[in-house]
């Protein structure tokens, strides 16, 4: 009987798959190798956005804050810490990344540009920011002047005539957690009517003139900073203080810049 049932046990042990103990063995080494692929992963990726950072850091001190071409330097210590923030990088196609912080604009389809990173910081300075404004951005491109925008002011409304840079816009500011942009569709010559009105309006593409709706759409005591002239070698960039009425403006020259046209078809208005 007792020889019978150890029979029948040793029958059995060799009928079974491989020893539980053997695959647990092994459980923990596995584990192992995965945490050791992830702290790998996550220290490549802090490394990188650490270079990412300096990038930054280098490109406000030397090209923003202290230009060294007699550029006048943008002293603004909010816009500063904002151009320290904002990545970037992220706001241009991949294959141009390691020429994100650089003093340029770059390309980003359609013929259009991300602006120069000293002539965004320049621009959100003369629109002299509070924390509680409400802001109008046209001319969204990458969404990059929005985002600078968007970790200065309570909320920027901002719109782009190219519908699927304003799609990709919309969602690189949703990815990067800008929750405090709208970014719509249009012709941002007719202003955002519904959003008005703006304690400051910013326009990134050249104007042949200053458009009337969007002056119709800024509080008294709103800002404008807007380049405005006949062609693309031919504009400077104005700083419009609006009083009391649309027609209580007093506007200000303050450089030669160079901008992409504001399209959409609109006609100067008679003088
Ligand atoms: C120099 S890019 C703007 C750069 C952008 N602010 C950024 O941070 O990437 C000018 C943009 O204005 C847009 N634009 C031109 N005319 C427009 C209009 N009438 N209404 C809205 N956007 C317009 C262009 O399509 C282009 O994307």
């Amino acid at each position: 009987m007792w020889r019978n049932r150890k029979a029948i046990r040793g029958g059995t042990a060799s009928a079974v798959p491989p020893q539980p103990e053997k695959r647990e063995g092994l459980q923990p080494l596995r584990l192992l190798a995965v945490a050791a692929l992830l702290a790998s992963a996550v220290s490549l990726w802090s490394q990188e956005d650490a270079a990412w950072k300096r990038a930054r850091e280098r490109m406000v001190e030397e090209t923003i804050a202290h230009p060294e071409d007699g550029r006048p330097p943008v002293r603004d210590a909010r816009v500063l810490a904002a151009l320290r923030a904002v990545p970037r990088h992220e706001f241009v196609p991949s294959f141009l990344r390691h020429l994100a912080y650089g003093d340029n604009p770059l390309l980003i389809g359609h013929g259009q540009t991300i602006s120069q990173p000293y002539i965004v910081a320049k621009m959100t300075e003369l629109a002299a920011l509070k924390a509680t404004d409400r802001v109008l951005e046209v001319g969204t491109g990458s969404g990059y002047q929005a985002a600078v925008l968007a970790a200065l002011v309570k909320e920027v409304c901002t719109i782009e005539i190219v519908a699927p840079l304003a799609e990709e816009a919309r969602e690189r500011l949703k990815r990067l957690g800008y929750a405090n942009v709208e970014v719509r569709v249009g012709d941002g010559y007719a202003g955002w009517p519904e959003k008005a009105p703006f304690d400051a309006i910013i326009v990134t593409a050249g104007a042949t003139h200053i458009p009337p709706p969007l002056v119709e759409q800024l509080k008294p005591g709103g800002r404008m900073v807007i380049p405005v002239g006949e062609g693309p070698y031919d504009q400077e960039l104005k700083v419009l203080r609006r009083g009391k009425t649309p027609k209580d403006i007093k506007v200000e020259s303050v450089m030669p810049v160079r901008f992409v046209p504001l399209t959409g078809g609109h006609e100067k208005p008679e003088p």
